[in-house]
């Protein structure tokens, strides 16, 4: 009864200097179970409210009933989703102060046909990285095609994915490409499209829609020619953040065979907001085919939602074999030397000289007066001291009629020289020193080959080294298959000289969605099929470790491997389903037997021997101990049932090593049968012990996150003076799907109220390095929440509190509070 008097004191008391700053989510006042924080980059004042099934009310009718309780409000609907598979819209809410905001949200929580509220994220652009440009197109053995065999489907079998649609969302297309036909509409090949936040978009802005998904942005802006490169790799749609929800449905309803993503976040939840149209669609059978991520595969647990969905296909990158480059011949060396350039013309042969009196100088060419004569001659210069268009205007002044510029120390680089009037090249800094020698010991001529050379690339044929690790934080198996994404050479827009190399698991997607539409097409296939799923991943070849050669990769890299489309196209036998999870130690009961169905649709009898075959585990341990031997015989048209048993290795389970492999169906007569695989993993030890607060964490901070209070130190918050606002530091090992804070009366241990919303699937923080943490202002406020449901925001009076921070463990029960981790700061002295 005493607390409840709280609730009359006004939120801003006068003299108070109350910072109210973003904890997870703006209005971080709303508790409730329909709402649905998670993650980061929440797009303030901006929700999609999700109705319930069969729900007919319209987005405008219930914005105006909102409207008419709030009249200061200022509301608007930015889209709508009338859908069997996601029906409800999103809105902005501005204009309300805090408190009536957070009503007006309560409000909208408590319409019983409101299933769920999201705030609406950002998702940010994906980073690819454009290593090489060229002006020519299509040099046959840089295409990874032989290694996925596509070569043969379009030779052999003549397939192209004729007729199947493929929906790309992605940043917009240069349609006027030729090798994309070269026009948008009917007859081309992209033929649909629709712009869904238009060219000046940032995530932040409004978004302002057209029906046009060119992709012409300045070579300069963050486009980077994504979108282009990845409709280059299969045969159009863009679109961006609560966005991302309207253009599946769009491309959905504009009956799409295969969707393809490749936009995401860093956050391996199966069930975080991001997925919640993405599983519905991938239910019913299309193909939603999503980059897993390109965070790095040195730690477990990296790949991006929505790849993250049960049902989602994420996908993998594995590097090219081969790369292309640019050589010239000079003529004091035996070695071709490899070049890299960004002008549109040919650079000349010719006599090189340096182009600096004092070369090597650190700002060589920078200034006309310690250029040389260099008339009709190349000029070399040490990168550096300016930029490339000012040494090519001095070197050209002093007429020359080409620039090779050498790194100081590195490698091979792209000079950007939009300016320049004479083509320029960049080279590495021994191939440069070579040069410098070479002109020191008489004249040195370079010729330049007219073809690129193709070269084999170290790591081809391995998972590249950006491709992000699964499995999903519910231990689902991730990714799901790998297809080539680093070294990948496609098109690029006309404003990126329209062909070059892309790297990221974003160029080995679209790759798959293009074996979807050769597979399709060669079988004969119905559309929305789960067979197309089951032929790619059991004919898929498992790649090996980079390490041991002959080690298979584990499936938390590659998933079922390497899409093999030939064999997925000839393969006539399906195992289902495509992959097993055996969960961890703590529900090993339930999931250590699971059953294959193998089902022989072909006409001929066929004998598989049934073999488990142990990749590499994902901790730096190989155990073998997943036995089983059996084998099947199947006639035609006949299914038969085989079950799976672990037995777990004896591990010490406070490792957790995530141990996994193939079940090999091997067959006795690859003329009647193809071998097929279906790749499993598990976890020896259980998720629910692992520790998520880092030794080192929590502990309270100053304003300025610098100087740590430990428990034993007292903080003083002086509400006179906000730079001593206090921050709550602390770093997740372990992901969390459930994270609060308690304010308690720092005598008694009591809990007084909590201080902030529950924050839900949160992914853990980085673990490259020490120092990547979450920081979380307290406001000195608590939520309460009034006899009239309405919850504010209090601030607590003057005394002495400790706050309980609170995360429930990795798949642990909510209800159960042994699975909650917690832990209490030391005493927070606040002061009027
Ligand atoms: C770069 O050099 C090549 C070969 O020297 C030339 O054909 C091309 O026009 C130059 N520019 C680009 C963008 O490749
Ligand atoms: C693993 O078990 C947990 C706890 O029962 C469950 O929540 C989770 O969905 C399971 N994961 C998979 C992939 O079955
Ligand atoms: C906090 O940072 C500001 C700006 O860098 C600085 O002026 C101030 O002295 C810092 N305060 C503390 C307590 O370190």
């Amino acid at each position: 009864m005493k607390r409840r008097s709280f609730s009359v004191l006004p939120l801003f008391v006068a003299g108070v200097c109350l910072v109210v700053l973003v904890i997870v989510a703006p209005s971080e006042a709303i508790s409730h179970t329909k709402y649905k924080v998670s993650g980061k980059d929440v797009v303030p004042s901006r929700y999609v409210v999700e109705f319930d099934y069969g729900d007919s009310k319209s987005a405008n009718s219930f914005v105006h009933s909102v409207q008419s309780k709030f009249k200061k409000a200022k509301t608007h609907i930015a889209e709508q989703y009338e859908h069997n598979i996601f029906n409800g819209f999103s809105f902005g809410l501005n204009d309300l102060d805090e408190i009536e905001h957070n009503t007006a949200l309560k409000t909208v929580l408590d319409y019983s046909h409101v299933k769920a509220v999201y705030p609406v994220r950002v998702v940010r652009r994906p980073k690819v990285t454009v290593e090489k440009a060229s002006s020519k197109g299509k040099e046959a053995s840089i295409l990874p095609h032989a290694m996925t065999q596509a070569d043969h489907v379009h030779s052999e079998l003549k397939k192209f994915g004729k007729d199947i649609k493929v929906g790309v969302i992605d940043f917009g297309v240069d349609y006027f490409h030729p090798a994309l036909g070269g026009g948008f509409g009917k007859g081309f090949k992209v033929q649909y499209g629709y712009d869904l936040v238009g060219s000046a978009y940032t995530g932040e802005n409004s978004p302002a829609p057209d029906s046009d998904p060119l992709d012409n942005c300045p070579a300069d802006t963050e486009s980077g020619g994504h979108g282009t490169h990845a409709s280059g790799i299969i045969a159009g749609y863009a679109a961006k953040p609560d966005v991302l929800t309207k253009a599946y449905l769009m491309a959905y309803d504009a009956g799409m065979d295969v969707m393809s993503v490749s936009i995401g976040e860093d956050n391996a939840w199966s069930s975080g907001s991001d997925t919640i149209v993405a599983q519905p669609i991938a239910e019913k059978g299309i193909p939603f085919i999503v980059s897993a991520g390109n965070s790095d595969s040195s730690d477990v647990f990296t790949v991006g939602m929505p790849s993250t969905a049960k049902d989602v296909w994420s996908i993998a990158s594995v590097e090219n074999d081969n790369n292309m480059i640019k050589t010239f011949k000079a003529c004091s060396a035996s070695k071709k030397m490899e070049y890299m350039n960004s002008s549109t013309s040919q650079i000349p042969n010719g006599i090189v000289v340096s182009g600096d009196k004092n070369i090597g100088s650190d700002k060589d060419a920078c200034d006309a007066s310690t250029t040389p004569d260099l008339k009709v001659k190349l000029a070399i210069t040490q990168r550096g001291g300016c930029n490339f268009d000012d040494k090519a205007a001095n070197v050209a002044k002093a007429g020359a009629i080409g620039l090779i510029i050498y790194d100081k120390s590195g490698s091979v680089f792209t000079p950007i020289n939009p300016k320049a009037t004479i083509p320029a090249i960049g080279i590495s800094a021994a191939d440069g020193l070579t040069l410098l020698d070479g002109i020191k010991s008489g004249a040195e001529t370079l010729k330049f080959d007219l073809a690129p050379t193709i070269i084999p690339t170290k790591n081809g044929g391995h998972i590249s080294g950006f491709s992000s690790i699964g499995a999903s934080y519910e231990l689902d198996l991730k990714p799901s298959l790998a297809r080539v994404g680093g070294g990948i050479y496609s098109t690029l827009p006309r404003n990126f000289q329209s062909w070059g190399f892309m790297s990221s698991t974003s160029m080995a997607a679209p790759y798959v969605s293009g074996s979807v539409a050769l597979l399709i097409e060669a079988r004969g296939l119905k559309k929305k099929n789960l067979v197309i799923s089951q032929q790619l991943k059991n004919y898929a070849l498992k790649l090996t470790h980079t390490k041991g050669k002959n080690e298979i990769e584990s499936p938390l890299l590659q998933g079922a491997g390497l899409v093999q489309v030939y064999d997925a196209i000839s393969g006539k036998v399906n195992v289902s389903p495509t992959q097993i999870s055996f969960n961890d130690t703590s529900s090993f009961a339930k999931y250590k037997t699971q059953t294959l169905t193998v089902h022989n649709t072909g006409k001929a009898r066929v004998v598989f021997k049934v073999i488990n075959e142990p990749s590499v585990a994902v901790a730096p341990y190989n155990h073998q101990d997943y036995i089983f031997k059996t084998s099947v015989t199947l006639s035609a048209g006949q299914k038969t049932i085989v079950r799976i048993t672990v037995v777990p290795p004896k591990t010490n389970p406070k490792d957790h090593i995530m141990c996994g492999g193939y079940i090999h169906f091997k067959s006795s007569n690859r003329k009647s049968a193809l071998d097929a695989t279906v790749p499993y993993f598990g976890v020896v030890g259980k998720q629910r012990e692992l520790s998520l607060f880092d030794a080192k964490y929590p502990y309270l901070s100053d304003t300025n996150g610098t100087k740590v209070y430990s428990k034993s130190q007292t903080y003083i918050y002086d509400r006179s003076n906000c730079k001593t606002i206090p921050n709550i530091v602390y770093r997740l090992l372990t992901p969390t799907a459930k994270f609060d804070v308690d304010v308690l009366n720092a005598k008694t241990k009591k809990s007084i109220r909590k201080t902030m919303t529950d924050s839900v699937y949160l992914a853990r923080n980085s673990l490259f390095e020490d120092g990547y943490s979450s920081k979380v202002t307290w406001d000195t406020t608590y939520v309460f929440n009034t006899f009239s449901g309405i919850p504010a925001k209090i601030p607590v009076p003057s005394g002495t509190y400790i706050l309980n921070l609170r995360a429930l463990k990795l798949l642990g029960n909510p209800k159960d509070p042994k699975d909650w981790e917690t832990f209490q700061t030391g005493p927070v002295v606040v002061k009027n």
